[in-house]
């Protein structure tokens, strides 16, 4: 078994090293951003997949990495794990549909709610204690997805026809346009910007670099706020005008 990931923000990665912690200690976890990714799955049968929903939908960089390896699902098991900051519908679904496309089984399906990563939008800030209890309800739900995994009865959490018809309806069918293409939105601020390059060492798309006097961004943003949270001066921003409160998921352990 081995545990693949993407996390923009740190929920997702730690979703799933809690879940192998329980599971299985010896399940090696890896991003799926690195170049030996592909490599590395293709010797395992039963794959955990984790991701963060964004708009109902997956990450494009997620969608992407599925599609660029479909010849490497097929005979494969896979356990899908999303996280989200309230609600997706068939978060795990909409992998699971394609994943099934390319000739894998669907094993389960685990939705959990974490803190929302969007540190640039007022709307679902919560205070610290507040995301701690989320963060402890997640790990109980871990818990117990493990549980009824090594009993046989995986958790189907968003493969249902009903959570279909909720995640489109919920937010899909309005929002399909802002995860099908990478985004040009990122804002840097470079009268607040120093050029220090952390975000440009930290995006998972290379979207970013340092030229002589700012930060250029090259249209390649899969909308991940790894960037917006990490930056020590909060010179950047995506969706809203003012970084409000960085999120890490640490914090709240
Ligand atoms: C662009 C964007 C869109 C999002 N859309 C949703 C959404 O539709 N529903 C939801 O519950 N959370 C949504 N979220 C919140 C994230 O899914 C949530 O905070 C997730 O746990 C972040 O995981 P990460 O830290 O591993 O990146 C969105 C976050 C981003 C950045």
């Amino acid at each position: 078994m081995i545990g693949i990931y993407f996390s923009g923000t740190g929920n997702t990665k730690y979703c799933l090293e809690k879940f192998v912690a329980l599971y299985d200690r010896k399940v090696e976890i890896i991003p799926l951003e690195d170049a030996g990714t592909p490599e590395k799955m293709a010797y395992h049968k039963d794959i955990i997949f984790a991701y963060p929903i964004y708009y109902s939908n997956l990450p494009k960089i997620v969608r992407d990495f599925i599609c660029e390896n479909s010849d490497v699902w097929r005979g494969k098991r896979i356990f899908i794990i999303t996280t989200m900051g309230l609600f997706s519908g068939d978060g795990a679904g909409v992998s699971a549909r394609l994943f099934k496309r390319y000739g894998a089984q669907v094993w389960g399906g685990l939705h959990l709610k974490m803190p929302d990563c969007i540190c640039d939008v007022k709307a679902l800030k919560r205070t610290p204690a507040q995301n701690k209890q989320i963060v402890m309800k997640a790990e109980e739900r871990i818990k117990s997805a493990i549980y009824n995994l090594k009993n046989g009865t995986p958790t189907k959490n968003g493969l249902g026809l009903l959570c279909h018809i909720a995640g489109l309806l919920g937010q899909r069918l309005w929002f399909y346009h802002k995860t099908q293409e990478y985004s040009a939105k990122i804002q840097i601020d470079s009268s607040t910007c120093i050029k220090c390059g952390k975000c440009a060492a930290v995006c998972p798309m290379n979207n970013l670099s340092l030229s002589e006097d700012k930060v250029i961004a090259d249209g390649r943003c899969t909308l991940c706020y790894r960037c917006v949270n990490q930056c020590s001066k909060k010179a950047i921003t995506i969706l809203g005008k003012q970084v409000i409160f960085q999120h890490s998921v640490y914090d709240f352990h």
